[in-house]
């Protein structure tokens, strides 16, 4: 009994150090921009980069960084989040999870300079981070 309550002990311990320091931490959600676009631009280039280009300026689909973008007409971050969570990606809309959507928006709104890398950037100020 006893040596196995020690086996699990030792499992327990050998989990937390394979997650490594960054791994609980990861999981702690992040509020300043330029974190969270460093995440988004995995999350692009994995579920987003085959249309709209590794750097989105446009493939299949349209710009969605740099100068041909357009995007004013989603008038805020919070416009962004709404259309790109229900409408993205195009072949499985709705198929990533909240935190990863709005890991994609930050880089989307980094990438425009609609929102400086340091600033606070969460679900709850959105709405305030205008588009034009
Ligand atoms: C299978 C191809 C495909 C994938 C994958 C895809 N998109 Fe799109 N996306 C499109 C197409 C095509 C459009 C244009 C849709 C339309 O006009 O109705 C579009 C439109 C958009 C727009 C609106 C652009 C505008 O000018 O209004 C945004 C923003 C966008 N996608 C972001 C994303 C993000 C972020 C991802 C990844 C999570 C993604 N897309 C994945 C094909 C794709």
């Amino acid at each position: 009994m006893r040596a196995l309550a020690v086996m699990s002990l030792a499992y327990a311990l050998v989990a937390m150090i394979a997650l490594g320091p960054g791994g609980l931490l990861a999981a702690a959600p992040s509020s300043i921009a330029g974190a969270l676009a460093a995440k988004g631009q995995k999350v692009f280039r994995r579920h987003c980069a085959q249309c709209h280009g590794n750097q989105g300026g446009g493939y299949i689909g349209p710009a969605v960084i740099g100068v041909d973008a357009e995007l004013a007409s989603y008038h805020t971050a919070q416009g962004l989040l709404q259309y790109v969570s229900t409408a993205m990606p195009q072949t499985a809309p709705g198929s990533l999870d909240e935190r990863q959507y709005l890991q994609v928006v930050a880089y989307l709104l980094v990438q425009n300079g609609y929102i400086e890398k340091g600033a606070a950037l969460g679900m709850d100020n959105l709405a305030e981070i205008p588009i034009e």
